[in-house]
């Protein structure tokens, strides 16, 4: 028999700006292990071969270090490749092919999506472009829409 509720809701559910929402970590390891400085960065905005430079790297990590045991290091960065922006063949948000970045602020869509769009005076409040929740307060749950 059908459901006669499902149409309903899915009536009720509001239109999602699929731009807006990204996936944020969902791994309770990574979340613990990489949301100490600053937010557990959503997987998706750099290739795993990003995740696995900066998850080798950590002893130099932007100036400071963030080591952790082997065994949680090698859990994390398995986590983060495997849910990557090109995880499965994907291509979210990409990066070049030939460059293995190390930040999501420094990608070409990063930069045209906030150089239009951001003034000095919200720029120098966050004190960092790395600082999202300063600007986008859901973007731990993932929402980046305009706040
Ligand atoms: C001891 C503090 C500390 C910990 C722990 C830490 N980070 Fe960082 N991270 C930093 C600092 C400092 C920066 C540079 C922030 C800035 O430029 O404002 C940074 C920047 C980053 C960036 C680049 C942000 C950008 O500009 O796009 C990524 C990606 C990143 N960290 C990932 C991780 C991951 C993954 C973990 C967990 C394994 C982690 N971090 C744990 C301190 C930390
Ligand atoms: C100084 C404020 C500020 C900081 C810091 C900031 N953003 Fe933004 N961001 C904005 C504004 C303003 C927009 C443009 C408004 C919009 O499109 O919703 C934007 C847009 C975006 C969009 C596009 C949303 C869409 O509709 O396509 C994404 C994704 C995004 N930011 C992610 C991030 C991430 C990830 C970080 C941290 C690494 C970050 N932002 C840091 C202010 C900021």
């Amino acid at each position: 028999m059908r459901n006669p509720i499902l149409p309903l809701l899915f009536l009720a559910t509001p239109a999602l700006a699929e731009e807006d929402f990204i996936p944020p970590v969902d791994h309770p390891v990574t979340l613990e292990a990489c949301s100490e400085c600053h937010m557990a960065y959503p997987p998706s905005l750099l290739p795993a071969r990003s995740w696995s430079a900066i998850m080798t790297t950590l002893d130099d990590h932007f100036g400071e270090v963030a080591t952790l045991d082997e065994a949680t290091r090698a859990e994390v960065e398995a986590y983060l490749a495997g849910a990557a922006g090109d995880a499965g063949g994907r291509s979210f948000r990409a990066a070049p092919p030939d460059q293995t970045p190390l930040r999501i602020t420094e990608l070409g869509w990063f930069v045209d999506e906030h150089g239009r769009e951001v003034s000095q005076r919200m720029r120098d409040k966050a004190g960092s472009m790395a600082n999202c929740t300063a600007c986008h307060r859901g973007a731990e749950n993932g929402w980046f829409e305009d706040d």
